[in-house]
């Protein structure tokens, strides 16, 4: 009995996963918690059992329900907040072509790179909260930092998420420590354009939460990524910078590969490309993602995927990516 009843739980869970409409999760709860479901039938056998039995297994099979229940609306719930999930829906495929779009292929190559560092691929909505954007991150309203990124706000209350790092809160919450995750997607920004700037574009956040990590474990996984995703060693530089959800933080700068150092549109001139900001996770942001900075403490980053893909290809407009302009975007086909 309890075999099967465990049994149940995990297939539940097993299609679950690969439900990504309501109407899909619908179909599955009437399965396994409908009048016709498994769990119903051995409801109604228990009053065919010896007092004995039933003792044994009334318990067990009433909260066996309720759990197969919670599954079911926990997931509709999650649905519909478009809270965290696996990653598998975010990376845009460039389906006309019949290539993949150049951030998708950067996006994957980070992304496999922090997979062989530990790293799980988490995913978050793009339309957020406030709270997950900004309030959770140690930038209460009116924080000047608010200025630094310009936000849709929308008519529901909620805004499209201008970074990845509201994931950040988000995947604590879910996960608690220790905890080692990317988030690769879409962000927006209500930017002027130009050659670099973007209302639409990719980043990658990424956070480690763990005892005892220093700065050292960042540089060293900051290094080994730019090396798997470039092939060679990238000249890097690190400045100090400043985060409202990182105390300390930094800004890491790699050697513009498009003018090779020398000055271009893309680098403003100065040779340098603002690649990775990242930092310590400030003490603030751990206890909002519920997790105790006494014991906890972690690093965390915000790759710029967009940009990034501009480097290793060389594209010296970012206006292009979102162009859809197929002559273009077939120069990446890779593989
Ligand atoms: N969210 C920041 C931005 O979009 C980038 C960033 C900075 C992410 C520092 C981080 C971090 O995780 O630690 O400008």
């Amino acid at each position: 009995m309890e075999q099967e009843l465990n049994l149940l739980k995990e297939n539940l869970a097993m299609e679950l996963k690969n439900c990504h409409k309501e109407a899909d999760v619908l179909n599955v709860k009437s399965k396994y918690v409908g009048k016709k479901s498994r769990i119903s039938e051995i409801m109604a056998t228990l009053k065919d059992m010896s007092s004995d039995d039933k003792r044994k297994y009334g318990s067990l099979i009433n909260n066996t329900k309720k759990e197969l229940e919670t599954m079911v609306n926990d997931y509709l719930d999650n649905l519909a907040s478009g809270s965290v999930a696996t990653f598998d829906d975010t990376i845009m495929y460039d389906v006309t072509s019949g290539s993949l779009h150049p951030v998708t292929i950067i996006a994957k190559e980070v992304t496999d790179a922090l997979k062989k560092m530990g790293f799980t691929i988490v995913s978050g909505p793009e339309m957020d909260s406030e709270f997950y954007n900004f309030e959770a991150l140690n930038i209460p309203k009116d924080h000047p930092a608010r200025d630094m990124q310009d936000t849709y706000y929308l008519d529901n209350g909620k805004l499209l998420r201008t970074h990845t790092s509201g994931v950040q809160v988000r995947a604590m919450e879910k996960y608690g420590a220790p905890l080692r995750i990317c988030v690769p997607g879409r962000v927006f920004r209500n930017e002027d354009l130009d050659a670099s700037h973007e209302n639409t574009f990719f980043q990658l956040e990424g956070m480690v939460i763990d005892k005892n990590i220093s700065i050292e474990n960042l540089v060293g996984v900051m290094q080994e990524l730019l090396r798997e995703v470039f092939k060679s060693d990238v000249k890097v530089r690190l400045r100090p910078g400043f985060f409202p959800f990182t105390e300390p933080s930094y800004e890491l700068d790699c050697s513009c590969l498009i003018c090779g150092g020398k000055g271009c549109p893309t680098c403003k001139n100065s040779g340098w490309i603002e690649l990775i900001p990242g930092g310590m996770v400030h003490p603030n942001v751990l206890r909002a993602g519920g997790i105790d900075p006494e014991i906890y403490n972690g690093f965390a980053f915000g790759l710029g995927l967009t940009r990034l893909a501009m480097m290793k290809y060389k594209i010296n407009d970012i206006r292009v990516l979102n162009s859809g302009d197929i002559r273009y975007l077939e120069n990446f086909k890779i593989d």
